[in-house]
């Protein structure tokens, strides 16, 4: 009896800083997974009626008011004056409204974007999306745009092409017209055809590195990542050129 309770003892005081250490490691373990988790959500955008209505909600004329903040840098007429800087024409509003969000949760990063997209109230963010969605697309040489730039040497616009196209099974490089279009096209996924070579390279570098990681599911730093330095140049070159427009074309 007496060595059974002496037993009982030695036992739970081997136990006790064992307890101990397991509460520490499970709370610490806690603490981590509480200060990751933010990271580990891309974005918190999805796409439910409740978003698309949000998103189509807006008045263009009073977004073509708030769009004079944003002619500097993205150009009266959704072409910007440098080609590091995205063209906003011919975007999907759900593309505008899912970066504008993403800047404003700082969900994706940007000195410039995230303070300018702060500043506009959930009603002027619909708004400016209903007048950039709207713009229709002028390729007049006459006003001073970036936008198309010079055309890629054959070889680049091969490799792009055939990137757009059929994408790269070996490498489990899916085709980025199926996401881009312009022949198949989904809610959400900006448009290519009329991006800027120097914007659509830093993007790319920016999702392969994973600087940009607001692409729910991972999409585009997958991609990014299986694609060579030169295949990145060849696909900004081959769509600041214009030539998205046309998908196949190598010339
Ligand atoms: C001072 C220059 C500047 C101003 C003003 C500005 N932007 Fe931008 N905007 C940028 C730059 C630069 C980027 C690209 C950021 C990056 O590299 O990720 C950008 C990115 C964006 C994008 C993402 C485009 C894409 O293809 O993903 C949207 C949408 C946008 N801006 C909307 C606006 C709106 C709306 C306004 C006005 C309310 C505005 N911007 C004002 C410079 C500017
Ligand atoms: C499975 C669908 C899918 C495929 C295939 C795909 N993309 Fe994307 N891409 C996306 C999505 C979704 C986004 C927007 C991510 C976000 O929400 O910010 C995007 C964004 C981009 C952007 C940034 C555009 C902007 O306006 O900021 C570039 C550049 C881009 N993709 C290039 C490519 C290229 C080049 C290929 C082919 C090698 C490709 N993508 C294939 C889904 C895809």
């Amino acid at each position: 009896m007496q060595r059974n309770r002496h037993r009982r003892f030695s036992f739970s005081v081997w136990r006790l800083p064992r307890l101990a250490g397991v509460i520490v490691v499970a709370s610490s373990l806690l603490l981590l997974a509480s200060d990751n988790r933010p990271d580990r959500i891309p974005s918190y955008v999805s796409w439910t009626p409740e978003t698309i209505a949000a998103a189509s909600a807006g008045d263009a004329f009073r977004g073509m008011l708030l769009a004079r903040h944003c002619d500097h840098c993205h150009g009266a007429e959704g072409f910007s004056a440098v080609a590091s800087t995205p063209n906003l024409v011919r975007m999907d509003k759900l593309a505008i409204w899912k970066q504008l969000e993403d800047f404003r949760a700082h969900k994706r990063t940007s000195r410039v974007m995230e303070p300018i997209s702060e500043s506009l109230s959930p009603r002027d963010v619909a708004d400016v999306v209903a007048y950039y969605s709207k713009l229709p697309v002028f390729t007049d040489p006459q006003d001073n745009r970036s936008f198309p730039q010079s055309r890629p040497d054959p070889a680049h616009a091969g490799i792009a092409s055939r990137l757009i196209s059929f994408g790269d099974g070996e490498r489990g490089i899916p085709p980025c017209q199926t996401c881009h279009g312009p022949v198949a096209y989904r809610p959400g996924v900006p448009s290519l055809a009329t991006q800027n070579a120097d914007y659509v390279l830093n993007q790319l570098e920016a999702f392969a590195s994973r600087a940009r990681a607001n692409d729910i599911n991972e999409p585009m730093r997958t991609i990014a990542a299986l694609l060579t330095e030169d295949e990145r140049h060849a696909l900004a070159e081959y769509y600041g050129a214009g030539l998205g427009l046309q998908p196949g074309s190598s010339k």
